[in-house]
């Protein structure tokens, strides 16, 4: 019918404009109105919802057409809207259960579709496209998708052949960030960083290390950014206990909290650190000596925490809740005892950390197998992996086989505990006046360690990891350049 119209048209011309015609949705495709959308890229936060708007010009009602969100190609549907209703049949999986179509101002030619909780696969261009008959037009979109990753975590590395490092994780990131370091006096340094891609998420996981001289882990700071936000977010390194209560003890003491903030020290370890030095200084105890240790400030595992206890949401501190949640069972979790992990498992090397037990009326804390079972009441001695002190009805106890009781000149307020895993001990410490309270040698252990905790009672009073850094001016580098 087509070549009827051609008249005196070459043949090939002649095809040309019977393929277009073929081709096109309706008709002639003519329209008497076009379709606006936003001017420039729309900024989507992942796990947030985002509303692509688009609307008619002139503001005609649009109520009668079919209105389409489609992302490179007609058929990848995002949301369509036809003899108003949602039409699912052509929407992309990707899509389904996410969106949203808002028509409150359909009759001025306004129509919306929301996505909720963005991924990154929502990044990238869309069309808007409304049709009527034999009229259409679309207008085209660009999504921009910025994650916001998590809060880094430094740890610091020492090894005698290697040198000393510090490795800077955080996870959650699109797309890729900026990782910046510095040290005490704000220079920054050079850093080798790496980024991993999850398959499920599409999000980055950023590794950065730096290689440090002379072991100065003090005042060190990670930073991360995402070129798209202006957020960033910040670890630093700190100065250790030992250092803290030198510190205090001298003049510093009024200019003390503008180094903290120069420092730019995280809130839980404000806390803890002030927590601890507020307090009287007792002359009479032993300072733990200064050793070459990792400072380490472990993370609770939630999967591993029994039903009984709440985790927070920076996986820093643990409270005994009045009932119990309802959580998936799962084999990773204490089912009986009120008890929880961290994430951390060591092998190798000697770490440091502290626990703020405050005014908590019972409690449980050391280092267990990570093989250790899970199920039912946990049987809490040496010989079945477990290595740690208890405080109960007003007594210390040393959970050997048969247990030790232990006498502290003072109650604890923050425990310090110290592995050392080649030597296979493990001491626990009262930081407050720095004392050692006892000590668990010839660990005989086949797998991996990790930071052990549990909540007796229903004192509603957390447990709380401290940050640290233990101090390392005193002590030269042994073997190291
Ligand atoms: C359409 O736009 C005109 C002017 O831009 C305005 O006066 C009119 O109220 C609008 N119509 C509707 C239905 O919003
Ligand atoms: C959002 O998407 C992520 C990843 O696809 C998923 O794990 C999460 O459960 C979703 N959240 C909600 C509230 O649907
Ligand atoms: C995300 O989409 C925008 C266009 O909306 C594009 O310019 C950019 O390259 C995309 N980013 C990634 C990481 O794919």
């Amino acid at each position: 019918m087509a070549k009827i119209h051609c008249g005196n048209a070459s043949l090939p011309s002649c095809l040309i404009t019977f393929i277009f015609l073929q081709f096109l949705p309706h008709g002639n495709g003519k329209a008497d109105f076009s379709v606006l959308g936003p001017p420039g890229p729309l900024l989507a936060i992942v796990g947030q919802d985002k509303s692509l708007p688009c609307k008619l010009s002139p503001n005609i009602s649009a109520e009668g057409m079919e209105l389409k969100w489609y992302r490179d190609h007609l058929f990848s549907v995002v949301h369509m809207y036809k003899n108003g209703e949602d039409v699912y049949e052509e929407q992309m999986e990707e899509y389904q259960g996410r969106t949203t179509f808002i028509r409150d101002h359909i009759a001025r030619g306004e129509a919306t579709v929301t996505i909720h909780n963005i991924t990154t696969f929502d990044n990238g261009t869309y069309h808007c496209l409304f049709k009527e008959h034999t009229s259409h037009s679309e207008a085209t979109l660009w999504l921009k998708v910025a994650g916001l990753g998590s809060v880094p975590r430094i740890q610091v590395a020492d090894t005698q052949d290697k040198g000393t490092w510090a490795d800077c994780t955080s996870a959650g990131w699109f797309p890729e960030p900026q990782v910046e370091w510095r040290d005490l006096r704000g220079q920054m340094m050079p850093a080798m960083t790496h980024f991993l891609v999850s398959a499920t998420t599409g999000l980055l996981t950023v590794m950065s290390r730096v290689v440090l001289q002379d072991k100065a882990v003090e005042g060190l700071t990670c930073s991360i950014s995402n070129p798209l936000l202006p957020e960033r977010k910040v670890v630093a390194h700190h100065l250790a206990a030992p250092l803290f209560r030198r510190f205090l003890s001298m003049e510093w003491r009024p200019v003390l909290p503008l180094i903290l903030i120069a420092l730019g020290l995280a809130t839980v370890a404000l806390v803890c650190v002030f927590g601890k030095h507020t307090r009287e200084e007792p002359k009479t105890c032993v300072e733990k000596e200064a050793e070459d240790e990792d400072g380490v400030s472990p993370s609770l595992d939630p999967d591993t925490s029994s039903p009984k206890l709440m985790v927070s949401e920076d996986q820093k501190n643990v409270r005994r809740l009045l009932f119990e949640q309802d959580l998936p069972p799962s084999s990773r979790r204490f089912d009986q005892d009120p008890c929880v992990l961290a994430q951390e498992q060591f092998w190798a090397g000697r770490y440091y950390w502290e626990v703020e037990v405050g005014d908590r009326k019972a409690w449980i804390l050391g280092v267990c197998l990570e093989s250790l079972g899970r199920e039912g009441r946990i049987p809490k001695s040496p010989k079945h992996g477990l290595w740690a002190v208890e405080f109960y009805k007003k007594k210390f106890w040393a959970l050997t086989y048969p247990r030790t009781r232990l006498s502290p000149p003072q109650p604890f307020r923050l425990v310090g505990v110290l592995l050392d895993c080649d030597a296979g001990e493990i001491s626990f410490y009262n930081v407050t006046c720095g004392s050692l309270v006892y000590k668990f040698s010839g660990l005989a252990f086949s797998g991996p360690l990790k930071p052990f905790f549990c909540l007796w009672t229903h004192d509603p009073r957390p447990l709380t990891l401290c940050s640290v850094v233990t101090e390392t001016q005193d002590t030269e580098p042994s073997g190291g350049p």
